[in-house]
């Protein structure tokens, strides 16, 4: 393909340890404190960068933060806290993260409470209030995309998804044993991989990419054993996820080495969405 007027082909070709490396590089990761965040934030602090954790309570954000590996000289982490739910406080609580950090580069928005009501008992105030986690996503998004435009620099936001973005619930899997996988989180996490192709049409001109990470089954040791069993049955990989499954992929997509990659949806479910 000929080069666009204004395009330069590089004159060296980038190494897979550079393309992967995040040295210099300051990421914002929401919920950092939780399973998957946990996991995610190590990949990307062993991958070089500076890492501020949030969690809603600045105690356990530190002490994520204060656990975290560091690779050189310069990262440094940090633990503030950010409830997305509340999109009032998000200005000062990002001005926050970047007086802390000095700068933000890379978003995870990976925050979530989890809701217990299917759609059999979920009521409407609870339903309204599981969507209002987009709404703390794209506002956290808009403001890394805002800083990012301020100061001439490129950005990769990541926006946690989830299999059941893509597909129907697995009703056998719950039936007996807990309550189905909500609706109102099918409805939201559908919204996301829609919401990442958005942002990324729109911002792409900006220098900042907007990607979604998928996860499928990493159910937390918590998750009642038979539901367990009854999906690694269903999975065609015959096993759950491990947190750490997702370390190359949060990297693969904050790092140069996915740059001429936005809007898509990046799915890590052991073949779940395969059939
Ligand atoms: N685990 C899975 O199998 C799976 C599958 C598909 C998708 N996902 C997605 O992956 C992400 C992480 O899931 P997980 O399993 O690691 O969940 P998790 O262990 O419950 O962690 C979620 C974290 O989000 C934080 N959080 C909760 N409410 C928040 C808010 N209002 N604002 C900011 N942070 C908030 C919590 O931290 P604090 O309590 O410290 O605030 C918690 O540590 C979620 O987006 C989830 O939907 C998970």
């Amino acid at each position: 393909m000929p080069q666009a007027a204004g395009e330069s082909r590089p004159t060296h070709e980038p190494t897979i340890p550079e393309l992967f490396d995040l040295t210099g590089k300051v990421v914002l990761i929401t919920g950092g404190t939780g399973h998957l965040g946990s996991a995610m934030a190590r990949a990307l602090a062993e991958a070089g960068a500076s890492v501020v954790i949030t969690s809603r309570d600045a105690p356990r954000a530190e002490a994520a933060a204060a656990a975290l590996p560091r690779r050189g000289e310069t990262a440094t982490h940090h633990g503030l806290a950010l409830d997305h739910m509340k999109p009032d406080e998000l200005d000062d609580a990002f001005s926050r993260v970047v007086d802390r950090a000095g700068r933000v580069d890379i978003l995870v928005n990976n925050g979530h409470e989890a809701l217990g009501n299917d759609l059999t008992s979920v009521t409407a105030e609870q339903f309204t209030r599981h969507l209002a986690h987009a709404t703390g996503y794209f506002i956290l998004a808009r403001l890394v995309r805002d800083y990012a435009v301020e100061r001439a620099g490129p950005a990769s936001i990541i926006l946690l998804g989830s299999m059941y973005g893509l597909v129907g619930s697995y009703p056998d899997a719950y039936e007996g044993i807990c309550s189905a996988s909500p609706v109102a989180y099918h409805t939201l996490k559908g919204g996301i991989v829609q919401m990442t192709r958005h942002l990324a049409a729109y911002w792409a001109a900006d220098g900042v990419r907007v990607n979604c990470l998928s996860p499928g089954p990493f159910p937390p040791e918590r998750a009642p054993a038979a539901m367990v069993e009854r999906l690694r049955a269903k999975l065609p990989m015959k096993r759950m996820g491990q947190a750490h499954e997702l370390k190359g992929a949060v990297v693969f997509l904050a790092s140069d080495a996915s740059s001429f990659m936005t809007g898509q949806n990046l799915v890590i479910d052991g073949g779940w969405t395969a059939w």
